[in-house]
């Protein structure tokens, strides 16, 4: 008889943005004209940039001829796209890392979610509070934490480090020992940034204390400030103690394309064995590479017309973010990020739960956002918008939450 994996049954409810649609499909129900705007999901909205699209239409052609035509990719993905990588995101920012230290794939979520499978079942997994849900549920799928506790609103068996105002939202180290420790920076859902100097003291705790740190760098191309780092390989020592993980999402608009990559030093190891090792055996088995088509339009993203392109569509998000941002300082509202993260990060007002507020902003104004309690407890209390509308809708929903507030 076939049973099911029964850790799967500890995860509560649907994922968050399921939740969310649901209860838009029954307001829309109730309100057929209601005009809503969407600042909730994190999915970008401009076009692929011009130089982008014109790579994959030559690759396109390309497949379509005998000498052109490419089947399966190199497990690792083509060299061509790993050592544009390998030099413009860490070469030159002082970074040791090789292209065959770089995995290609279709995207972070996937690499996140599925790194946990290289690690020991009795791996004490540390994440931040609120935090990006996959890390956690991919540990809860793997049998990696204990139950669900409906009270606490958290997993057992798992390191939670809250991140609220009164610590600038930032982790502080844990006092109970951690082995894996997932970190993301810029941060996804409060848009909080780490100094390097904060950085390096993860590295240095990860190093002490045997530690792995799989730092998600997602929104890497959305630092605007001098002094925080873009990887976590420019603090010392990082070679030994971390994976990161890179995505074409949300730097050059591939959400629909699927693009990423994770980068495992060839020297990180846990208890003598090579994790990069591990990993290049979990990809060749279990993945068959991001489409030729994809990976060369990924390299076209780092060309000089690409980079401008690709800079300008990311100032275009982040004047949303300033938009929202004073809107929200006018309209009274406590808020942080969108300075060098596409996500603000608000207090709701007058003592709300998340969802009440969510619930008052679809009503009222019509705006969908995030609860931040779907991030976890440590969220309860806030909201997140994103900066991935389009001016037009962001200035309206400003409007709309000004006139509400
Ligand atoms: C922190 C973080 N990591 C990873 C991802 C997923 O990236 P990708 O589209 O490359 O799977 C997201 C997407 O929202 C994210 O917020």
């Amino acid at each position: 008889m076939a049973t099911i994996n029964q850790n799967y049954l500890k995860l509560p409810g649907s994922y968050l943005f399921s939740t969310i649609a649901k209860r838009i499909r029954e307001f829309e129900a109730g309100h057929p004209d209601a005009d809503i705007i969407r600042l909730g999901i994190g999915d970008v909205t401009r076009p692929i940039a011009p130089s982008i699209i014109e790579a994959l239409h030559k690759a396109v052609d390309e497949m379509g001829t005998e000498e052109g035509f490419h089947g399966y990719a190199p497990d690792l993905g083509y060299a061509f796209l790993r050592e544009v990588i390998a030099r413009e995101d860490f070469a030159k920012r002082g970074c040791d890392i090789g292209a065959d230290e770089i995995f290609v794939s279709d995207g972070a979520k996937c690499d996140c979610g599925n790194i946990q499978e290289i690690f020991g079942l009795d791996n004490k997994v540390a994440v931040c509070d609120p935090v990006y849900p996959v890390y956690v549920d991919s540990n809860v799928m793997a049998g990696r934490t204990g139950t669900y506790d409906e009270a606490a609103e958290n997993f057992r068996n798992v390191i939670y480090m809250p991140c609220r105002k009164e610590n600038g939202f930032m982790p502080e180290l844990p006092k109970e020992k951690p082995d894996l420790i997932y970190l993301c920076f810029p941060n996804n859902p409060t848009g909080a940034v780490m100094k390097k100097a904060d950085l390096q003291k993860w590295v240095d705790y990860a190093r002490a204390n045997d530690a792995v740190i799989l730092y998600d760098a997602a929104y890497e191309a959305y630092i605007a400030e001098d002094d925080v780092p873009h990887s976590i390989f420019e603090c010392e020592g990082a070679r030994s103690c971390a994976i990161e993980f890179r995505s074409f999402s949300k730097t050059a608009g591939f959400t629909g394309l699927r693009l990423g990559f994770t980068v495992i030093p060839k020297d990180l190891t846990v208890d003598g064995t090579s994790l990069w090792s591990l990993w290049a055996r979990r990809h060749g088995t279990k993945y068959n590479g991001a489409p030729y088509i994809v990976q060369r339009a990924g390299e076209a993203a780092y060309t000089e017309a690409g980079r401008a392109e690709i800079r300008a569509q990311i100032a275009y998000y982040m004047e949303n973010a300033k938009i929202i941002r004073e809107g929200l300082s006018d309209a009274g509202y406590e808020a942080s990020g969108g300075v060098n993260a596409p996500y603000i990060w608000l207090r709701t007002p007058d003592g709300m739960s998340s969802w009440e507020f969510f619930d008052h902003l679809l009503s009222e104004a019509n705006v969908v956002g995030t609860p931040g309690v779907g991030f976890g407890p440590g969220g309860e209390g806030y909201f997140r918008l994103t900066a991935f509308g389009s001016r037009e809708n962001t200035e309206r929903a400003m409007d709309r939450i000004r006139r509400v507030g």
